[in-house]
């Protein structure tokens, strides 16, 4: 079986920027190199060429705007964030909704640069529509749980499982990841046990003094 994927969204944090984007890189790749857990970051479209220039750990951009490369003022598009060293993308998020026909251009936008897509979904419905699209992965994460340190693996287990049946009764072996309030190998195991293949968190490692410890509790169970 492939190793679940860790997936760390750096977000807009001032902790995840610049150097602090750097250095929970550092403790990313040092985590995943010990552990044999794949762990990726993604940071914001400023930092993925200083990180790509740094470390070898897979790096995610947090969207991509579903348009080619040429006459587009103001979007990112999947030609710069593969050329700045992403090997993957995020698309949509609770935080950065697009509409169906948008996230379906931007999965294509992906695919033409051969990056990996994880789509962001917040319930069952959501889920399933996305699995049409057969991303990499599907992200369940409800919104309501977001950067709130209560974890989704211990609080909604059951949007969870939903959405794993979901996701797979529309596109069988569907990979799914889940998210929300993460930052313990319990909720990690937890996650896995439910039938997601890794988790997308954010607030647990970017807000953590001591991200590397935090890393490392997070693959502890696995
Ligand atoms: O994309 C990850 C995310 O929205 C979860 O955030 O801070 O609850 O881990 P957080």
């Amino acid at each position: 079986m492939a190793s679940p994927l860790i997936l760390v969204n750096l977000k807009a944090y001032l902790e995840g920027m610049g150097e602090g984007a750097a250095r929970i890189a550092a403790a990313a790749e040092e985590v995943g190199a010990e552990s044999g857990v794949t762990i990726a970051v993604a940071p914001a479209p400023t930092d993925l060429q200083p990180l790509s220039a740094r470390f070898n750990l897979p790096l995610y951009a947090q969207h991509i705007d579903g348009v080619s490369a040429g006459a587009h003022t103001g979007h990112v598009t999947a030609e710069q964030v593969r050329a700045a060293g992403a090997t993957g993308t995020l698309i949509n998020h609770s935080e950065r909704r697009l509409t169906l026909a948008g996230i379906e251009a931007s999965v294509a936008a992906a695919r033409r640069s051969d990056l990996r897509t994880v789509i962001c979904t917040n319930n069952e419905a959501t889920t399933a529509a996305a699995a049409a699209l057969a991303p990499d992965y599907v992200a369940i994460e409800p919104p309501e749980l977001i950067g709130t340190g209560v974890s989704v693996s211990k609080a909604d287990p059951g949007i969870i499982e939903r959405s794993v049946a979901a996701a797979q009764g529309v596109n069988p072996g569907m990979r799914v990841l889940t998210g929300a309030g993460i930052s313990t190998g319990e909720c990690v195991r937890i996650a896995l046990e439910l039938g997601t293949d890794g988790v997308l968190l954010a607030s647990g490692v970017v807000k953590a003094k001591d991200p590397a410890a935090v890393l490392r509790d997070l693959v502890s169970q696995i």
